[in-house]
């Protein structure tokens, strides 16, 4: 499937966007070199990955939350293996973020071996099914679903960028010890930013006053970033990405609960069943809806 598919780049098992990944960086991620001081954004694609590239740039640079330095959120924590703008990572001042949505065991064996940290936000993969939905159909990038079943069973089987997204939540937890990982839910986060804030730059052991917690805060939330060319990923969409028609964006609802407006019950309940036979003995917490 990976080989033949335009979207698809099937490497070591796992789904990489054919047209934006960076198939040299893969072919040589053993020899990638993490700093002790390095800080990874890991989740599975559309489970808030923008957001915490936010939040994390926030409480590790005083420049950005106080604004008198203007880089993007993406490079800021850059993609590893989606570099587009050929960023180069060793000439990076540290401490330097990464993001990336690889599974555990494709990431530089490194992360083991130092004190780099990993925070892993996850979402109810109902929502995540909903986003990856919506975006699908404007990105150039990604196969256009034909509609929504057979989008579901693409997802569910792993035929999407990302591959299987029961594997790579399980493949984490189970390696949790492996790293030094925070877990973060996206749901939590949408209902207590402060406290996740707070939460996130303890593990981080950033120490923030009530001010600087304000700040990013301030700058984290969706409205504020929905408007901030910075944060809001518009231009590289449209410019350096590629979008089909015009209403493509990164931050489109940014809410808890939105799978409900487009799966069916029927589907809903198919999706269920496989959540709990493939998630049973994985005691992670989920909110799938606002209540
Ligand atoms: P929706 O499509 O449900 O709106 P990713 O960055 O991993 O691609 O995830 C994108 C999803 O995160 C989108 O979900 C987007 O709206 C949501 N998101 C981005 N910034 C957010 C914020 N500040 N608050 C809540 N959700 C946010």
């Amino acid at each position: 499937m990976g080989d033949t598919n335009p979207y698809l780049l099937n490497f070591k098992g796992y789904n990489f966007e054919r047209s934006l990944v960076d198939v040299n960086l893969l072919e040589n991620l053993d020899d990638f070199e993490v700093r002790d001081d390095d800080i990874f954004i890991v989740t599975y694609p559309k489970s808030g990955t923008i957001w915490t590239q936010q939040i994390l740039s926030l409480i590790c640079f005083e420049d950005h939350r106080y604004r008198t330095k203007h880089v993007d959120t993406m490079d800021r924590a850059p993609f590893l293996e989606y570099n587009i703008r050929s960023m180069d990572f060793l000439s990076r001042p540290s401490p330097r973020i990464f993001t990336t949505h690889m599974p555990y065991y494709l990431v530089p064996k490194g992360l083991k071996k130092t004190k780099a940290k990993i925070i892993y936000v996850y979402r109810n993969p109902k929502d995540v099914l909903n986003s990856f939905y919506h975006f699908s159909k404007v990105v150039i990038t990604l196969e256009a679903p034909q509609d929504l079943e057979n989008y579901m069973k693409a997802f569910l089987d792993g035929e999407v960028v990302g591959s299987v997204w029961f594997d790579h939540i399980r493949g984490w937890y189970e390696h949790r010890h492996d790293f030094n990982i925070l877990f973060m839910m996206y749901e939590e986060m949408k209902k207590d930013l402060r406290s996740s804030v707070c939460k996130i730059s303890r593990f981080l052991e950033k120490e923030l006053n009530e001010e600087d917690i304000d700040a990013v805060v301030q700058q984290a939330t969706f409205k504020n970033m929905k408007s901030d060319p910075q944060a809001n990923y518009q231009s590289i969409l449209k410019n350096e990405i590629g979008i089909r028609g015009c209403d493509a964006q990164f931050l489109r609802k940014g809410t808890i609960g939105d799978w409900k407006n487009l799966l069916t019950m029927d589907q809903s309940e198919r999706f269920d069943r496989i959540f709990q036979r493939k998630m049973k003995d994985i005691p992670l917490k989920f909110i799938w809806d606002i209540n």
